[in-house]
């Protein structure tokens, strides 16, 4: 049998259909498996299920050796892979499109929400027991109806997002590397995006051509009372300059779910009332988590019956 190494638990149903296949080597610590056991384990392995928090470099196929087929991610990004290394070495690299779409779409418009109209704050005041009762002009947020929503990248799930926003009223601003036609949508450059839009949601992939795109200087580009949103990855936000630019209201504020040093958190983020700090929860709900670890699986199975993967990376 075929061994496959999968670096976190994954549903019991999932890997039952694993098991099938292939002799598996689950991982079931609590945090991430560490380089050391990573390397260890997957010596002569022919599949990887692994996650976002593992780095599949070059080291990592050269320990698992010559067997190995099949990279397959449980995730939409894949930043966490050296696509390069894989290619060069005839391994296929999937991971899992569509199947977060929704879940992600969905998670953005929360954060859109409660970063405009100050959930977190609020649920901080309260918890203190600070709060001083209702009041007319008490933390005011601001509205959504009749502003604008830009959108830096129109990948899935930037149009899922793009979907969902006529439900508040919004107007969709969008760049995009080729002209991506959606309806009552205006494409434009990231420079008038930037300063024209009330609020910015990052939808972009990570690329050395992403790396800090939202810096000092892009920062500086949008409106004071505008908001930044990233559900992305975080080194496309330069956290340092973003705590910055918040600390002296260059923008109103950030609701952020990806962070550059996962799960570090740029201490200059941690003291500020004007942002909000998720932990990369974007596509966890059961049902998507489940179907993500299933099309993985479904990944590593096709290619270990010989079969072409169904989601190969682009
Ligand atoms: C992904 O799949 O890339 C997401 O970040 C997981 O939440």
């Amino acid at each position: 049998m075929p061994r496959t190494l999968v670096t976190r638990k994954l549903p019991s149903s999932v890997i039952a259909r694993l098991e099938a296949v292939s002799d598996v080597d689950l991982y079931v610590g609590s945090a991430a498996i560490s380089r050391e056991e990573l390397l260890t384990r997957v010596a002569g392995a022919d599949a990887i299920v692994c996650l976002l928090t593992d780095m599949i470099d070059a080291m990592v196929l050269e320990a698992a050796g010559p067997r190995l087929k099949i990279v397959a991610n449980v995730a939409v990004g894949f930043n966490n892979i050296d696509l390069p290394a894989c290619r060069a070495r005839g391994i296929a690299v999937t991971n899992t499109p569509d199947v977060l779409t929704n879940a992600c779409a969905d998670f953005t418009w929360a954060l859109i929400l409660a970063i405009t109209r100050r959930f977190g704050e609020g649920e901080r005041v309260v918890r203190a027991g600070a709060w001083g009762g209702w009041a007319l002009d008490y933390m005011l947020g601001m509205e959504l109806r009749g502003k604008q929503l830009g959108l830096v990248g129109l990948g899935r799930i930037g149009r899922a997002v793009a979907d969902k926003a006529p439900a508040f009223g919004m107007t969709v601003a969008y760049t995009a590397r080729t002209s991506a036609e959606i309806p009552n949508a205006t494409q434009m450059s990231l420079d008038r995006l930037l300063s024209t839009s009330d609020v910015v949601s990052l939808h972009c992939p990570m690329t050395p051509d992403t790396k800090h795109l939202i810096d000092q200087k892009a920062l500086t580009r949008m409106k004071r009372t505008a908001y930044l949103i990233n559900t992305s990855r975080g080194p496309v936000v330069d956290e340092g300059a973003l705590a910055w630019a918040l600390k002296e209201r260059l923008i109103a504020g950030a609701a952020l779910d990806v962070y550059e040093k996962e799960p570090e958190i740029h201490p200059g983020l941690m003291t500020l009332e004007n942002v909000l700090l998720i932990p990369h929860l974007a596509s966890a709900t059961t049902e998507t988590r489940t179907a993500m670890a299933d099309l993985a699986v479904s990944n590593a199975i096709a290619i270990l019956n010989g079969q072409p993967p169904i989601t190969p990376v682009p």
